[in-house]
């Protein structure tokens, strides 16, 4: 477990500035206690007032949450406010449009990945094109609960299908476009959607990516390998890509199939605007979006609607202390949940306005960022660690060149953040007046479960700080003792809160074992962490065998066997290495078939491999031949050997568990010092 530079750790606290705290939600530390106190002991009455904010077609009776997180007891499950009726569309965006009369505010203002690309979409458009949209899934056949797979590159027509798959009752399955064929089949597969929505093609900087042949190469691998349950594929041109670049279907030559394939600006047109919404059970499915899973295969979390409604909308609200003038950006893709919860639901249940971005932070330059925070004025900005030691590189130049004083709140996802990077946000960035919201949550929570507020929580560099309402984190050793104070060991929740997944979808038993069976009573996060003294919370990582590479989850068991798919390998072992920028990354350790050859070909075939396999996130950086893997008697790889190998660790401390202690000596020398 290893926190890039952590042992720089400080312990000196910054207190929230004062003009913030003025008009706040949550105005100071004892108002964050009082509510927080409010939430574990009353927390009907808690959330009851969170839901009065929304529309309820059928209003909730009796208790908000309804669960069971002991294994031990019988299922896991967790019910939010069964009973009512409502739906997710309608209070995002016809109780804005109608109840709030903010059908003119801009809902988002989308910026392409060229800055000549941009668009102002208001809330008035947004629900305009979610009817038709809605329209044109029915027409496709979709009727509520079919699941949607969309695979849509940041592009205001993403934001457009998964709120119609809300406002219909379908439920959507988005999977990130950088992800590969195989891994776009496989989640197809796994939630069998009946529709897949894709678009032509896009830039991402300056590559073209021909998305729809990726799509054509998914679903005839779902052909392959079982009956397929794709029926249509609705395609979106890219319209900012047609205007700048006219021969983009030339250079693209966009396979069409006139069986299969529906084009999305030939049909919109043809379809009302008016779309009545779905009136939905509380517990009915949302979404599913699926995430990285120790045995290599991905789960399907599933969240459901209404607890996550109240959820993204509240954290939203407290976190990043929205206010009615703000320009809030997430620089995150839609594909994770990061975009689910803080780029579409969580800000347009508020009626925020929010950035769009299709781009990528070093295209057309590496001030891109900050010249878009200029642009629109941005007062409060969502990045990931890495993208924030990634541009650090570049010096204050490019930073200095735009003037970010509009900036109030800085926020932080997805990883640790490392103290240096802290400084430089928290200074360079935001000039010392912005607190930085270092928010750890998960695709399972749905939403900030460890977080600061902003006006309220004094913050110490590189700690999430405190739980969020209903939240009750605890700290547990490997007996599952709770353990009080300062202390360090496994992060587990004690209770739900109302966004928290329901289910795997498909799977409860790979749901109750992975999340609540080794400490029954609890849910385990998979995160190792530390309460100081003051009782602020560190995450330190994970404890599982998943890799934080540049904020995303990679399994390691699911990198090795795509390595070992490759003819010339026997075995595969993964592990992390410490990485400047991307926080971890991954160094593989490859054991060849007889009579095969290490060489540079090879290493670039098997990265090729992997991208492939899985996409470019997943590329690995370092690949070592070992001709053994240190290994237990009873055939077990010592994962922790490796780990110190990839790190250059000498002392390996005690290895008489081993086999054959002589083949660590052999990797030790035949490491790879730099990247592949
Ligand atoms: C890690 C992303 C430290 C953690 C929202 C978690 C963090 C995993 C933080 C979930 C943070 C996320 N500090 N670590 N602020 N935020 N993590 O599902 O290991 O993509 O379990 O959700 O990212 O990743 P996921």
């Amino acid at each position: 477990m290893v926190v890039p530079g952590s042992q720089h750790i400080e312990d000196k606290m910054y207190h929230p500035p004062e003009g913030l705290q003025k008009d706040a939600h949550v105005p100071d530390f004892n108002c964050y206690l009082e509510l927080y106190k409010k939430s574990i002991e009353e927390p009907d009455v808690f959330w009851k007032e969170v839901a009065s904010d929304f529309y309820w077609k059928k209003p909730p009776t009796g208790h908000i949450l309804q669960y069971n997180f002991d294994v031990t007891k019988g299922n896991i499950y967790v019910k939010c406010m069964e009973g009512a009726k409502t739906n997710m569309c309608y209070n995002v965006l016809d109780r804005n449009v109608k109840d709030k009369n903010l059908g003119e505010r801009v809902a988002f203002y989308w910026e392409g990945n060229s800055p000549d690309h941009h668009e102002a979409i208001t809330y008035g458009q947004l629900l305009g094109q979610v009817c038709r949209c809605s329209n044109l899934l029915k027409q496709m056949g979709v009727r509520k609960g079919d699941r949607v797979a969309i695979y849509l590159p940041m592009i205001p027509e993403l934001v457009y299908t998964m709120l119609a798959c809300a406002r219909i009752g379908a439920v959507h399955s988005i999977v990130f476009a950088g992800f590969s064929a195989e891994s776009l089949c496989e989640r197809i597969m796994d939630s069998q959607c009946s529709i897949l929505v894709t678009a032509d093609g896009v830039y991402r900087g300056e590559k073209l990516i021909n998305l729809k042949q990726i799509a054509d190469e998914a679903l005839e691998k779902c052909r392959e390998k079982a009956s397929a349950t794709v029926t249509k594929c609705l395609v979106v041109k890219h319209h900012a890509l047609r205007t700048q670049n006219g021969d983009i279907s030339n250079k693209l030559q966009t396979p069409w199939d006139a069986a299969c394939d529906v084009c999305w600006d030939e049909v919109m047109g043809q379809v009302s605007e008016q779309c009545e919404p779905e009136w939905l059970d509380a517990e009915d499915p949302l979404f599913i979006l699926y995430t990285s899973g120790s045995t290599g295969k991905p789960k399907g979390v599933l969240h459901t609607v209404a607890g996550y409604l109240l959820y993204t909308s509240l954290t939203f609200k407290y976190v990043f202390d929205h206010q009615p003038d703000d320009v809030y950006w997430c620089t995150a893709d839609i594909g994770w949940i990061t975009g689910h919860s803080y780029i579409t639901y969580g800000p347009l249940a508020n009626g925020a306005t929010s950035v769009l971005f299709e781009g990528i932070p070093v295209h057309p330059h590496v001030g891109r960022f900050w010249e878009v925070i200029e642009k629109y004025r941005v007062t409060k900005f969502y990045t990931a660690p890495t993208a924030i030691r990634l541009l650090m590189k570049y010096g204050l130049d490019p930073v200095q060149k735009y003037d970010l004083s509009s900036l109030r709140i800085l926020g932080t996802v997805g990883e640790p953040i490392n103290p240096e990077a802290w400084h430089w946000y928290h200074e360079v960035i935001g000039q010392k007046r912005c607190p930085v919201v270092d928010t750890f949550w998960q695709t399972e929570t749905g939403g900030h479960v460890l977080t600061p507020l902003p006006a309220a929580t004094p913050l110490k560099p590189g700690s999430a700080t405190f739980p969020f309402f209903g939240v009750e984190p605890t700290i547990l050793n490997e007996h599952g003792e709770e353990l009080e104070g300062e202390a360090e060991g496994y992060l587990v929740f004690r209770r739900p809160w109302p966004g928290i997944m329901r289910t795997v979808y498909g799977n409860q038993e790979r749901f109750e074992n992975t999340y609540f069976k080794k400490f029954p009573g609890f849910y385990v996060t998979g995160d190792g962490c530390r309460r100081d003294k003051d009782g602020y919370y560190w995450i330190a990582g994970r404890i599982d065998d998943m890799i934080n590479v540049s904020g995303h989850l990679l399994s390691t068991a699911e990198v090795e066997s795509s390595l070992t798919d490759h003819g010339a390998v026997a075995e595969a072992a993964v592990v992390s290495r410490p990485h400047k920028v991307k926080g971890e990354c991954l160094y593989c350790f490859v054991t060849l078939k007889d009579c095969r050859e290490f060489n540079r070909t090879l290493v670039d075939e098997l990265k090729r491999q992997v991208r492939e396999k899985i996409g470019p996130i997943a590329t690995p950086d370092f690949i070592q031949n070992a001709p053994g893997l240190p290994k237990t008697r009873s055939g077990k790889i010592m994962r922790r050997v490796l780990r110190q190998i990839a790190r250059n660790e000498k002392d390996l401390g005690d290895l008489s568990t081993l086999a054959d202690p002589k083949v660590v000596e052999v990797l030790f020398s035949q490491r790879c010092e730099t990247a592949a």
